[in-house]
């Protein structure tokens, strides 16, 4: 039964009580409701991302209070139409909006759970470029992740972590947080004066006045909403550019420096390492922010400059920069294709160790292929980890590096690596799927890897042969 056939015969309005745009369901008679979609249609994160227009960039101001814990943001949104728009949503959560603007007319907005809803004055045509203004302010939480961890905003006793995989952006900025959606950022931070604020890309500008200093960043590669960062603390800051022209910028706690100092030393040596074998860094500027967040738990990738809790281990610098080939500059489309970012980054480990006096990939796949069958790690397949509250478990990061061994075993060292590189090179910016994914293998290889991706990322339980 198809959609349309549904909608034939059933009243306006109850279409338009469904939401589902029937004729007439909002504005004046004979202008059909052309409402911008709630979500992006991810399986797992259904409200995140919206529907019916792609933003180009954002330029984000924001003022953060790190002892009353106050954010103020004016967010312009540089967009386009890809529909004609009555209305369109934004994701934002949690905060206090004050005013919106399209174009140069407020326009009417409301918040629903997770969607600030807006109705521009004048209907956006399909094609028609636009630029949104909101002001908002609030104090700003976490949220929940489906796994019970917390991403987005987290206050620290001296500023904030803020790191928004999977749907944390729209706890600190309105979005289109969806990865389908990739966007330029500028931001301009303003914190008390002894705070730094670090946020992706190149610092273009930091000033100080009246206690408080200023700090402008810039991406301006193409990003996902949630590797966006504007993580604030009490830090030391070092800066300095590598032999390939990249500008480091680390930004490192002071509880955490001892620790942090010896692994940070390898950054340029580890991107030039993952440089040579999967192509060359796909950004300008590269650091880390090296915060003491206790209980998050977690790292993250965020473009340019990855976040850490505390002070990272090798392996984890090594991961998170691996990401920023696989996941920040490759992106998914999905969430559901959560491997292609973490059993990535996780192979990228093994490769190192190989390559660097420790234990061989097969070592590694072979200790964790001698877990018995009702280990957590075959709980559920990579490819398919079923829902939100799966993506960050071992079956995705250890099981996917090892969907990746079986693919080399497969094809041979040199195919293997050339279908890296080509998957980098040639999503480079952009999005990749796991079917493209496979297409490119066989293609690259000669080989027919139907079965080998099937019992590695889609069959239930502990593969047999290996
Ligand atoms: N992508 C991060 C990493 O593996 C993990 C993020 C986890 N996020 C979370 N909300 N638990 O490097
Ligand atoms: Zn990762």
């Amino acid at each position: 039964l198809r959609r349309d056939v549904v909608l034939a015969t059933i009243p306006v309005a109850v279409a338009a009580l469904l939401g589902t745009g029937g004729p007439a369901a909002a504005g004046t008679p004979g202008t059909p409701c052309a409402a911008g979609a709630p979500g992006a249609g991810d399986a797992y994160f259904p409200l995140s991302g919206n529907g019916g227009y792609h933003v180009g960039h954002y330029d984000l101001t924001l003022r953060y209070d790190t002892t009353a814990r106050q954010l103020d943001g004016r967010a312009v949104l540089t967009a386009r139409a890809t529909q004609r728009l009555t209305r369109f949503d934004l994701d934002l959560q949690g905060l206090e909006v004050t005013s919106v603007t399209v174009g140069r007319a407020r326009a009417a907005f409301r918040h629903d759970g997770q969607e600030l809803v807006i109705t521009p004055r004048r209907t956006l045509h399909r094609g028609q470029g636009f630029r949104v203004t909101v002001v908002y302010r609030g104090t700003p939480k976490p949220v929940t992740d489906p796994d019970g961890s917390a991403d987005g905003w987290i206050p620290t006793d001296d500023g904030a972590f803020v790191a928004g995989e999977p749907q944390g952006a729209m706890t600190w900025f309105p979005a289109n947080s969806h990865p389908k959606d990739k966007s330029t950022y500028d931001f301009t931070i303003t914190v008390p004066r002894g705070r730094t604020a670090v946020a992706n890309g190149t610092l273009l500008r930091r000033y100080t006045g009246h206690g408080y200093t200023t700090f402008h960043w810039r991406e301006n590669r193409p990003m996902a909403a949630y590797l966006a960062t504007a993580t604030i603390g009490k830090f030391t800051v070092e800066r300095y550019t590598t032999r390939d022209g990249v500008q480091v910028f680390n930004a490192v706690d002071t509880r955490e420096a001892r620790a942090a100092a010896p692994v940070l030393r390898k950054l340029p040596a580890v991107l030039a390492w993952e440089s040579e074998l999967f192509g060359p860094y796909p950004f300008r500027a590269a650091g880390a922010v090296v915060d003491h967040a206790p209980g998050v738990g977690y790292a993250l990738e965020t473009q340019t400059r990855p976040v850490y809790d505390s002070a990272p281990d090798l392996s984890t610098l090594v991961h998170e920069s691996a990401h920023q080939w696989f996941g920040d500059s490759v992106s998914l489309t999905s969430w559901k294709d959560i491997w292609l970012n973490e059993g990535f980054a996780t192979y990228a480990e093994w490769l190192y160790a190989e390559q660097h006096g420790g234990d061989s990939a097969q070592k590694t796949f072979d200790a964790f292929y001698a877990r018995p069958a009702n280990d957590r790690l075959w709980a559920y397949p990579p490819g398919d980890p079923g829902s939100g509250a799966h993506l960050f478990g071992s079956p995705v990061y250890a099981r996917g590096a090892m969907a990746l061994h079986e693919v080399r075993r497969a094809v041979g060292d040199r195919d293997f690596f050339r279908i890296l590189r080509a998957w980098a090179s040639g999503h480079r910016y952009g999005h990749g799927t796991t079917a493209q994914f496979v297409r490119l293998a066989e293609t690259k290889s000669g080989k027919r890897l139907d079965g080998l991706f099937r019992t590695w990322l889609y069959t239930k339980g502990k593969p047999d042969s290996a």
